[in-house]
């Protein structure tokens, strides 16, 4: 099997700790979580549940990976209907790699008027970023490697691995 890069546990350990500081930080408001389908489907759900403030949850989903190269089209295949204006949005994203897929969202998202927009990243690949986005959540950087499990894929496949592994030439 691919090597774990992190566990299981450590996962939970972390997403209690953002879920832990996104209820502090919004405490007395309410939110609307946008989560990008769809490798952050697995971590959206362990999110919201440590997240104490009301929250309603949508979907987006977009394309803009080739196997295990980012192309920097970002297509919006799924958009959001609900209106955007005046609420606090949190856009959850599984990795940032070029930072291309983020940068495109926020643009659009900020362009119908949210009150607050913010990101919760589970991944960062510093390395790789060719274009800024700043991450107010953050669970964990790593290394300049493909990554698969806990929501994330390669060709559709490995999302279902509960640790976060190293995709390597046996997968
Ligand atoms: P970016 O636009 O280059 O930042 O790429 C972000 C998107 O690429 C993520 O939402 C993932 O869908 C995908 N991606 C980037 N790196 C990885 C990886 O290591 N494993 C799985 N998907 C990845």
């Amino acid at each position: 099997m691919a090597r774990v890069l992190i566990d299981r546990r450590t996962i939970h350990k972390r997403v209690r700790e953002l879920g832990i500081a996104i209820s502090r930080d919004y405490a007395g408001e309410e939110l609307l979580v946008v989560a990008i389908l769809k490798g952050a489907a697995i971590f959206v759900a362990d999110l919201v549940r440590q997240i104490a403030v009301p929250l309603s949850v949508e979907f987006m989903e977009v394309c803009s990976y080739d196997g295990t190269e980012s192309t920097s089209r970002v297509a919006i295949i799924k958009d959001l209907q609900a209106p955007l204006a005046g609420k606090n949005i949190l856009l959850v994203e599984d990795i940032v790699d070029t930072g291309a897929t983020l940068s495109s969202l926020i643009t659009h998202l900020r362009a119908r008027n949210p009150k607050t927009l913010r990101v919760c990243a589970l991944l960062t690949k510093p390395d790789r970023r060719l274009i800024h986005v700043d991450l107010d959540y953050l669970g964990f950087s790593v290394p300049n490697e493909f990554v698969v499990g806990y929501g994330l894929d390669y060709r559709g496949l490995y999302r279902n691995l509960p640790d976060l592994r190293i995709l390597n030439s046996q997968m």
